[in-house]
């Protein structure tokens, strides 16, 4: 779009915002600790690019580079309400405690907020996520008797929090591997599924379901296929709701997706990249169940395919050996180690190796990606955009993406994506790296 051009209408961003979180586990817990951390003036909203980043406008030369945040009109953190769904009573300040993520020190400053925010009575079925077993859970006489009951706690919580606008980010257990099938298929289809609790309607459906029934944006934190079906796809172009997932990209898939771009930018081939986890949080013991990293296996092992393009190099890339494991170890808590070792080869075929061992804190690198999500997708929703948002495929391990697009996993040139959507929607030239000065 030509410099001055209008860019998109956007609805200004009045009143407050509900983020509704399904899942308030270690991520949801330490994004809302965080978001008051930073309210109250104890910490910085770092690894978020709504918060810390800049944009360049115009030519390098030009000098303008403003924060995002006053270059879109984003939700103000002040104006964020939490609620949420979880299959165990406890509040957010004891399972923050529990999850062992912050200090004692955070932990107490948070205290008397952190209490105060309570789950919900979850769908659930522990059919589908084999490790846990819950006491808050709802009951009904079908699944789409569970829906109507998500719908009703969104509706009471917007009025009783006098919310103008929600934006829903699953953050629940890895659930099961399930194929898309036929009652995915349309809307129809999928609500006499829910009429008749068929199987393969999966608890995060549900939700998903109920948020896009509403028009509320839905965001898809985990691997399983939740809002990723063709029925809730439709639904949403129909009520308006722009949707998306899959799978926060962080620890060693965000690194992944940093490295592969690299060496196949300087043409190094490869054998193979093999990458070990140890974890120990909630999240690890339920991936530890063949079912459920399955799901996850999906997600992880797709990104390397689409970097290396190897129907394009079959001589660098035709013959790669990819391998990702997770590993359940308790005593390393949230505080995961992933290793990773690369075998590429050079001039003449000549192999080399590479070591990574990141020492990450898994709920430390989703948090600020969960407030990022909810901020976007209700940007997007007053800026009329519906349905997949493959703009913000930067912030997922296997990007929902419109049909007959190529999912997008090279985290710069997602970066580029994002960035010159933000520009498109507010009439500014795009960035293409052509001219002189730029
Ligand atoms: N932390 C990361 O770096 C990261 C990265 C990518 C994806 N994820 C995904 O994010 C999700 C959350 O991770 P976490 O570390 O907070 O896990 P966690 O186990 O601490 O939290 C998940 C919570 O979801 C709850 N839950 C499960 N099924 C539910 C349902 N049907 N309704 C409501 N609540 C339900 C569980 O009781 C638990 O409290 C996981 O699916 C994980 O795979 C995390």
């Amino acid at each position: 779009m030509a410099k001055g051009t209008k860019g998109r209408e956007i609805r200004p961003a009045e009143g407050k915002l509900g983020v509704l979180l399904p899942g308030m586990g270690a991520v949801a817990t330490t994004f809302i600790a965080g978001v008051e951390a930073v309210r109250k003036g104890l910490s910085q909203p770092i690894g978020s690019l709504t918060q810390m980043a800049t944009i360049r406008l115009g030519k390098r030369t030009e000098n303008r580079f403003p924060h995002i945040k006053d270059f879109v009109p984003l939700a103000r953190l002040e104006d964020i309400e939490f609620g949420g769904w979880d299959i165990y009573k406890a509040n957010a300040y004891e399972v923050a405690k529990t999850s062992g993520v912050l200090s004692t020190e955070h932990l107490q400053e948070l205290k008397p907020f952190l209490e105060n925010v309570r789950p919900w009575p979850a769908v659930f079925d522990p059919a589908y996520v084999k490790k846990l077993v819950g006491d808050n859970v709802k009951t009904g006489k079908n699944k789409r008797d569970l829906a109507d009951q998500v719908i009703a706690d969104i509706e009471r919580f917007k009025k009783e929090k006098n919310l103008a606008r929600l934006v829903m980010v699953w953050c629940g257990s890895t659930e099961v591997y399930r194929a898309p099938g036929d009652v995915h298929s349309t809307v129809e289809k999928f609500e006499k599924g829910l009429e008749e609790s068929h199987p393969d309607i999966l608890p995060s459906m549900i939700y998903a379901y109920a948020a896009i029934k509403l028009g509320i944006p839905y965001v898809n934190g985990a691997p399983n296929l939740s809002g990723d079906i063709p029925a809730l796809i439709e639904l949403a172009k129909k009520t308006g709701s722009p949707i998306g997932g899959k799978d926060f990209k962080t620890g060693q898939t965000m690194m992944k997706t940093i490295l592969a771009p690299g060496f196949k930018a300087r043409m190094l081939g490869m054998n193979g990249w093999y990458s070990t986890n140890i974890l120990g949080n909630r999240d690890g013991e339920v991936l530890d169940d063949p079912e459920s990293f399955k799901t996850k296996e999906m997600t992880k092992l797709g990104v390397l395919d689409q970097i290396l393009q190897p129907e394009v190099y079959p001589e660098l890339y035709g013959k790669v050996h990819h391998v990702v494991r997770i590993n359940y170890y308790p005593p390393r808590g949230d505080n995961k180690e992933g290793w990773d070792n690369i075998d590429i080869f050079g001039w003449m075929g000549y192999p080399m190796q590479i070591k990574v061992d990141f020492l990450c804190r898994d709920s430390i690198l989703a948090a600020p990606l969960v407030l990022d999500l909810a901020l976007f997708f209700d940007l997007a929703h007053r800026a009329g955009m519906s349905g997949i948002q493959d703009w913000l495929s930067f912030y997922f391990k296997s990007p929902q993406t419109t049909a007959g697009l190529v999912q997008e996993h090279d985290l710069f040139i997602q970066l580029m994506k994002l960035k010159n959507t933000l520009r498109h929607m507010q009439g500014e030239e795009l960035v293409t790296h052509l001219e002189g000065g730029d």
